[in-house]
């Protein structure tokens, strides 16, 4: 397949749109080209890479989450966006966003600048950090889909950077991703459809077999995810946030990641926060692609359904739903519980 025009221009100009806010003394534009190039190869022709045993989705990379862990240095007030694949990272990453934001109008505008590419820590080659660290923005606000034990938390923590951890039902989780697979488009499907088959009953079985590449080890699932960054649960610079809370509560939570991320937030600026997160408008933001960063948003169709909490019971077979509570008992001396 070769690389769509669109595809081409949406990566180029979320690259450019980025480094351009850096111009000034010192240009990235050196850095340009190898990023577009980087950012076309691993979206479309991935591959899977592995570290500590962990293998990554298509398109993260081993080699930048290696240099998160040993050479990059995290600021204080910096947050890290901590969860698995489809279970509302785009939402709390743009919450912290507005929270940080929503009362300056260039800054609320530059940071929309920064997508996914950016925005997760094990996405991209490493010199984009160069980029990253360049940018006027007084707090940044990271993604990953890595478990806990390939992110140094300690660094992170004693650096001061808060990290939220975000999850959600998991049988949501898994529809959500066995469509979102389906909305990706690989430059050679025929490999990856035996790692995401095409029918949902193929891909339930491999995504509970632990075998597709999720940044974790073979055998394992979203459970050990879970399991993993659990055992930072009392740590005071990890926050763990229900999807299903946030969806039901978007006050109450949205107050306590403000609490948590060190923001002063009135009543009315909490509500600006719902209505601006809403599902609704972040899709239509997404739709409208006012920046490069919400048309790659678009392009990776992230904003779907908008978590319909339960939407699982059209999909799964009795047998199946049973599989994925017996599966996730491993959490029953936790305080992890879900809401389905
Ligand atoms: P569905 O596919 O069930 O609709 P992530 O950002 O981790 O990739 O998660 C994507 C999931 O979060 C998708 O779920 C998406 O629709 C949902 N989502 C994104 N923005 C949301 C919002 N503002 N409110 C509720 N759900 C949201």
């Amino acid at each position: 397949m070769s690389v769509s025009d669109e595809l081409r221009e949406t990566y180029t100009n979320m690259i450019t749109e980025v480094s351009d806010l850096t111009k000034g003394p010192e240009s990235f534009e050196k850095h340009v080209t190898e990023l577009v190039e980087n950012l076309i190869e691993t979206e479309v022709h991935p591959g899977i890479e592995e570290w500590k045993d962990r293998r990554f989705f298509p398109g993260f990379r081993a080699k930048t989450a290696e240099f998160c862990y040993n050479d990059w240095h995290p600021r204080k007030g910096d947050v890290v966006v901590a969860s698995f694949l489809k279970t509302g990272t785009h939402w709390v990453r743009e919450i912290v966003r507005q929270l940080f934001y929503q009362h300056d109008a260039t800054l609320i505008k530059e940071t929309k600048k920064i997508g996914f590419f950016y925005a997760y820590l094990e996405t991209g080659p490493p010199c984009k950090y160069e980029i990253m660290d360049s940018l006027p923005f007084p707090r940044r606000i990271f993604g990953t889909h890595m478990p806990a034990e390939l992110l140094n938390v300690k660094k992170y923590i004693e650096k001061g950077v808060k990290i939220i951890y975000v999850y959600r039902n998991p049988k949501d989780q898994l529809v959500s991703f066995y469509h979102f697979m389906r909305s990706m488009q690989f430059g050679e499907p025929e490999k990856w459809e035996k790692v995401f088959p095409a029918t949902w009953n193929e891909f339930f079985d491999a995504c509970t077999a632990g075998e597709q590449p999720v940044g974790l080890k073979q055998g394992e699932s979203y459970v050990d995810h879970i399991m993993s960054w659990y055992k930072h649960y009392d740590n005071d610079g990890v926050h763990f946030v229900k999807y299903e809370d946030l969806k039901k509560d978007p006050h109450g939570h949205i107050s306590r990641i403000a609490d948590f991320v060190d923001v002063t937030a009135s009543k009315d600026d909490v509500t600006a926060v719902v209505t601006n997160t809403s599902f609704k408008n972040m899709k239509e933001k997404a739709e409208k692609g006012e920046t490069a960063a919400q048309a790659g948003e678009k392009l990776l169709t992230i904003f779907r359904k908008g978590g319909q909490i339960g939407g699982w019971k059209n999909q799964f077979t009795v047998a199946q739903s049973e599989k994925v509570d017996k599966m996730f008992e491993k959490l029953k001396d936790t305080k992890i519980s879900f809401d389905y």
